[in-house]
């Protein structure tokens, strides 16, 4: 059988796959369960897919922040909002053709690999199963959709939510709100709270440094960008003072100073927190101790009463499409080379499942390079594959503190220089 490539999930990831896989010649089929392209950035003021709130901007800047072949258009802002980053990635959509290989408001129900290597896909759409045969699987569903839950003793009678579910501010005026986390959600939701809110607390488990999202009139990342020829440790040791001679001490905040190094968490990137914080808006606590009805007790014995709680603790894993005998991430470690070839299977692909300290689609846009590549029997797989998949567990980019957020970090630029390398060696046969 010719190759015939099933693609899961139409979002920035999935894009680049679905253009790079299809105009390399290769038969395609890409499913999504949306009715548009754009995954997490189609803002839907019900719960859906997507995570952004109404007033989503990203912390990745526009000039780090694009296909290497689709520049934004010069209007689009430096941090550009949710509907901008739509409109990018349907204008990406329409410009290279690719509507005519996604089938939307189909849902990928199982993911099954045979006997004879191939793989047997169950879709649904419209209350309807559909069973198709494909030789390949690229898997692009996204890492920031399904809620991972905090859990404490006792219960909490109030209003409690995932900053998934939270959707815009206004539902909060007036309340007394606990936001929990120190993510760039967790800071976003509290500053944004904090404008409506009677009060907004945020708490801790941990310190860490904020990270403005401009440093001498440029974006941060574009600024960070100079230093690039520095070793990561380097680049870490200045990045932190730099952030220490903009806020100061975190101590002056009222927030526990970082237990880590520079880099050792994902940076949380908010030019409003620390602002509003000193402007008496959002008060921090440390991390909770237990619930009692809408009380709220904390490790340094203080406690409030609460009408609302917002978890923004983060993602889990997720590939509900795969028996969890057969592969399993939600868990344990993550070992794919270059985060996306696995070590048995030469036919099942990920796209996109990676963090970077910067943007996620230029790095899905090199991963589909390489997946073209070696879809057409160009790029060779290692003989020594498995070890290889076994380094990027043992041997990430960078140390970082071992919560589950942490599994999957890359350096941007090295992560980049990397990919491109293994596609430079096929261009040079
Ligand atoms: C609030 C917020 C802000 C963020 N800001 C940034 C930022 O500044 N910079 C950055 O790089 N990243 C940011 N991210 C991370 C975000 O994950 C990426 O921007 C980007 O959306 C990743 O693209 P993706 O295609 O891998 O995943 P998604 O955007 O999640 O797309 C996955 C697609 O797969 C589809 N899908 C999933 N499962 C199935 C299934 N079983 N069947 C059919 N279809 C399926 C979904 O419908 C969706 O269209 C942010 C995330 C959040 C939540
Ligand atoms: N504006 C934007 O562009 C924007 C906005 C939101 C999110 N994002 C992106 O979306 C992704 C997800 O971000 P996120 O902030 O939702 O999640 P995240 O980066 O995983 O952060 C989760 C936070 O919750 C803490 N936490 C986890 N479990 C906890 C528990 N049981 N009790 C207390 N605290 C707990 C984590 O602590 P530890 O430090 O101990 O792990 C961390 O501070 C990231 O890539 C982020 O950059 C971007």
């Amino acid at each position: 059988m010719s190759k015939r490539v099933c693609i899961i999930g139409a979002g920035p990831s999935g894009l680049p796959a679905i253009k790079n896989i299809s105009h390399a010649g290769i038969k395609v089929v890409a499913y999504d369960y949306n009715h548009d392209v754009g995954g997490n950035w189609i803002y839907n003021e019900n719960e859906s897919h997507s995570s952004v709130f109404e007033t989503t901007h990203i912390i990745s800047s526009k000039t780090l922040s694009q296909y290497e072949d689709f520049p934004f258009k010069p209007e689009v802002s430096d941090y550009p909002s949710h509907e901008e980053l739509k409109n990018y990635f349907q204008s990406y959509a329409r410009h290279f053709n690719l509507y005519d290989f996604i089938q939307f408001n189909t849902l990928v129900k199982s993911c099954v690999r045979l006997p004879s290597n191939d793989w047997e896909v169950t879709t649904i759409k419209n209350e309807k199963e559909h069973v198709e045969i494909f030789t390949d699987l690229v898997v692009c569903n996204g890492h920031h959709w399904e809620p991972k839950y905090p859990s404490y003793p006792g219960n909490f009678t109030g209003e409690f939510l995932h900053s998934h579910q939270y959707k815009k501010a206004a539902p909060f005026a007036n309340k007394k709100v606990l936001v929990i986390g120190g993510g760039n959600s967790a800071c976003d939701v509290a500053v944004e709270t904090s404008r409506v809110t009677a009060k907004t607390y945020l708490s801790w488990r941990r310190g860490y440094r904020i990270i403005p999202k401009f440093l001498m009139g440029k974006p941060t990342d574009v600024f960070a960008t100079k230093m690039t020829f520095l070793p990561i440790y380097l680049r870490n040791l200045l990045a932190g003072f730099i952030a220490h001679i903009n806020n100061g001490s975190n101590k002056i905040y009222g927030l526990p100073e970082p237990d880590h190094k520079f880099g050792a968490t994902h940076p949380t990137i908010n030019s409003e927190l620390l602002y509003k914080i000193r402007h008496g808006k959002i008060k921090p606590k440390p991390e909770i101790d237990r619930f009692e009805g809408k009380t709220i007790y904390f490790k340094d014995s203080s406690y409030e009463e609460f009408d609302s709680v917002i978890a923004c603790t983060g993602f889990e894993l997720a590939h509900p499409f795969f028996d969890k005998n057969f592969l399993n991430y939600t868990e344990g470690p993550v070992p794919l080379y270059l985060k996306m070839f696995h070590a048995e299977y030469d036919n099942l692909f990920f796209i996109g499942m990676f963090q970077p300290l910067g943007c996620i689609w230029p790095g899905a846009e090199q991963q589909s390079i390489l997946a073209t590549l070696a879809l057409k029997g160009l790029w060779e797989r290692p003989s020594n594959m498995k070890a290889l998949c076994e380094r990027e567990v043992t041997n990430p980019h960078m140390k970082q503190i071992n919560t589950s957020r942490h599994r999957i970090t890359v350096d941007f630029h090295k992560f980049l220089k990397d990919l491109q390398k293994q596609i430079k060696k096929v261009k040079k046969i």
